[in-house]
């Protein structure tokens, strides 16, 4: 069985804590797209782990991850996750798998990051865990990869190569390569290629762990406001490094909408009204701590992300957060100069559309009869059914319905 697990808002739907809950029914979790922009919250009763990069796996219970070569990966992060994963569950760092084809984040890319934000007319409001220019890196041929740290010499080379290509000094070059090989001899003995993992984990139960979201993706999303990979479904072969055919694209969604950093959103809410459902969410960057902006649930963006993704299962968390509220207001369609679409077909614009609300009674408890009214009005506007609910911040908090 291959299971795709991916956001269909902007990010921290709560992915990763339901990619725990799926990766007991799976043999390992696959990383293919993102870096340390990532970060999923997985609360157990004892414990709360904040994934960067490592995949969201159920540990206690010996799921195996892997990070496919579609990932940007900074090594001192990387490390300090190990480090404290394995120190909650010991020998926890034997589970996982990381593609010597990965892309290496170095601190240059984290200042460059920052930099182009600053002299951006529209800025994108990024995470600067240099995610854009590492990407930019690979795509101009001048990253570094994992594997290229067994050659210091010739990484060194490449990585001042790198340095002249952005008409930066490059004398800080050594010292930046003496800090990665450093971190990298700390998970050395875990890195594979890509075709051996591909050849170990290619008959075996896969669970691909999508990082961000289908509105935040390069190609499908809200661009230019968007990260830097194919962080949709589409990225899965290309960031795992094996074509897989999927049986199940599952589409995680916040029972209302929040977004992080700079983009249309069409049902944003402001003032006093946002203050509150950020503090009821806990609507906090878990990468940032930036405060989220936070909005209700928009039904046409939702139809076109379940849409262009091809996600074929669905996933509703946080219900709970809007449990008191007396009408709970959802965008059911859009108007456009003066007509109504419940779907959009493209984008553009999104700052033009006018959001036209229904109210719904709300609910005392996410166990009432109300709540599930609401779920059937969801399930009947999206025209297909909600598989799974998140009632609460724990794993144990997901039911199959
Ligand atoms: P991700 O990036 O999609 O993995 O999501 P984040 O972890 O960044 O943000 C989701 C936050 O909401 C985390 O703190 C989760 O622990 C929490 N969370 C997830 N599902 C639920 C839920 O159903 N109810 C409540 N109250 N919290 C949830
Ligand atoms: P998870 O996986 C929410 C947003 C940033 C910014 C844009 C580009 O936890 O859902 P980047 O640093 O990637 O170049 O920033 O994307 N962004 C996220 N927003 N959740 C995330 O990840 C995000 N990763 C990036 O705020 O608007
Ligand atoms: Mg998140």
């Amino acid at each position: 069985m291959k299971t795709a697990v991916i956001g269909l808002q902007w990010g921290d739907e709560g992915k990763g804590k339901f990619v725990t809950y799926m990766s007991r029914f799976h043999d390992c979790v696959v990383r293919y797209s993102g870096g340390s922009n990532a970060g999923h919250t997985v609360t157990f009763p004892d414990y709360k782990i904040v994934h960067h990069l490592l995949p969201s796996a159920d540990v206690f219970k010996g799921k195996r991850m892997y990070i496919g070569p579609g990932v940007a990966i900074d090594l001192e992060v990387l490390v300090k996750e190990i480090e404290e994963i394995d120190g909650i569950v010991q020998g926890a760092r034997n589970l996982l798998r990381i593609s010597k084809q990965a892309q290496i984040v170095t601190s240059f890319h984290k200042k460059l990051d920052a930099k182009i934000e600053s002299r951006r007319i529209h800025r994108i409001g990024t995470t600067r865990k240099g995610i854009g220019p590492c990407y930019a890196g690979k795509a101009f041929r001048t990253g570094l990869r994992l594997e290229d740290l067994e050659y210091p010499d010739m990484a060194l080379k490449r990585l001042k190569e790198s340095l002249l290509v952005w008409n930066e000094d490059d004398s800080i070059a050594e010292k930046m390569m003496e800090e990665m090989i450093e971190y990298y001899l700390k998970v050395e003995d875990l890195t594979v290629d890509s075709l051996s993992a591909v050849r170990s984990l290619r008959d075996k139960d896969l669970l691909f762990e999508g990082t961000q979201a289908v509105l935040l993706d390069i190609d499908a999303g809200t661009y230019p406001f968007v990260t830097s990979t194919n962080c949709s479904s589409t990225g899965i072969h290309a960031g795992f490094g094996f074509p897989v055919a999927l049986d199940r694209i599952l589409g995680v969604f916040k029972a209302y909408t929040t977004r992080v950093g700079e983009g249309p959103f069409p049902t944003e809410i402001y003032g006093d009204e946002a203050h509150e459902l950020r503090q009821r969410g806990g609507e906090y960057g878990a990468t940032t701590g930036r405060p989220r902006r936070c909005g209700w649930l928009d039904l046409p963006l939702l139809r076109y992300a379940i849409e262009i993704s091809g996600c074929n299962g669905l996933a509703m968390t946080k219900a709970d957060i809007l449990s008191g509220i007396e009408k709970i207001p959802v965008c059911v369609a859009y108007k456009i100069n003066g007509s109504l679409y419940e779907c959009v077909e493209h984008l553009r614009n999104l700052e033009a559309v006018e959001p036209v609300y229904e109210y719904v009674d709300g609910w005392k408890s996410v166990e009432s009869k109300q709540f599930e009214k609401f779920l059937f009005k969801i399930e009947k506007w999206l025209n297909a059914g909600v598989n799974y609910i998140s009632k609460g911040p724990y794993v144990e908090d997901i039911t199959i319905r």
